[in-house]
């Protein structure tokens, strides 16, 4: 059966400060990751097989598939625009407290209504599933792909290969620092969780 796994990019500076957005570098604690995941996906891959790594195009994803695109295996990569992280617009770079400060009326919306909420100038969870439709249809032709993306964006891939109702995936649980391998079988998704314990 065809797997695909899933990660979140290494801790970044934007994480440490509680900032949301932004292209940050990965911090030193996000860097231990980086090097860490060759490793660990080749403990969860079993076999020699060469995975393709996709990543998004904002520097945090590329930093942490850096040194899994060197290792041996020589992984292929492509970076796809599709796969930035949700557009939070004019609260790019923000804390969810300054948020609450500036716009306190778009922070109880998106509280109330979380999967619809569209930032001003930027994207709502829906926004993201309509636009990861293509990345999912070549995922669904491709094999052995490994995606680094974001928190949000894993949330709406993560929730499609479990057969959560797209509306619930402004609440999935996709932690930093684990390796996230999904299997699809014929009624159900198999999972298997790798943490790196950094
Ligand atoms: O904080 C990291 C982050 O990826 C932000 O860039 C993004 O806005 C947020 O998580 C998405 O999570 P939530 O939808 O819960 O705010």
């Amino acid at each position: 059966p065809r797997s695909i796994w899933l990660s979140r990019h290494g801790e970044s500076e934007f994480n440490l400060s509680g900032k949301i957005g932004g292209d940050a570098n990965i911090s030193e604690r996000g860097q231990l990751y980086a090097r860490a995941l060759p490793d660990l996906v080749a403990s969860s891959v079993g076999d020699d097989r060469r995975l393709t790594i996709w990543t998004s195009t904002l520097k945090r994803t590329i930093q942490t598939a850096r040194f899994l695109a060197a290792s041996p295996k020589g992984y292929d990569k492509l970076e796809w625009k599709a796969l930035d992280e949700l557009d939070s617009g004019v609260c790019d770079g923000l804390t969810y407290q300054e948020i609450a400060d500036q716009y306190p009326e778009d922070f109880k919306a998106r509280d109330d209504d979380k999967y619809n909420y569209r930032y001003r100038g930027g994207e709502s969870y829906r926004d993201v599933v309509i636009r990861l439709e293509p990345i999912i249809m070549e995922l669904e032709r491709s094999e052995n792909i490994i995606i680094v993306t974001h928190q949000a964006v894993l949330r709406c891939i993560y929730a499609y290969y479990m057969n959560v109702p797209q509306e619930q995936s402004p609440w999935m649980e996709v932690p930093l620092h684990t390796l996230i391998k999904l299997t699809p079988r014929a009624y159900s998704t198999e999972e298997q969780r790798f943490d790196a314990n950094i």
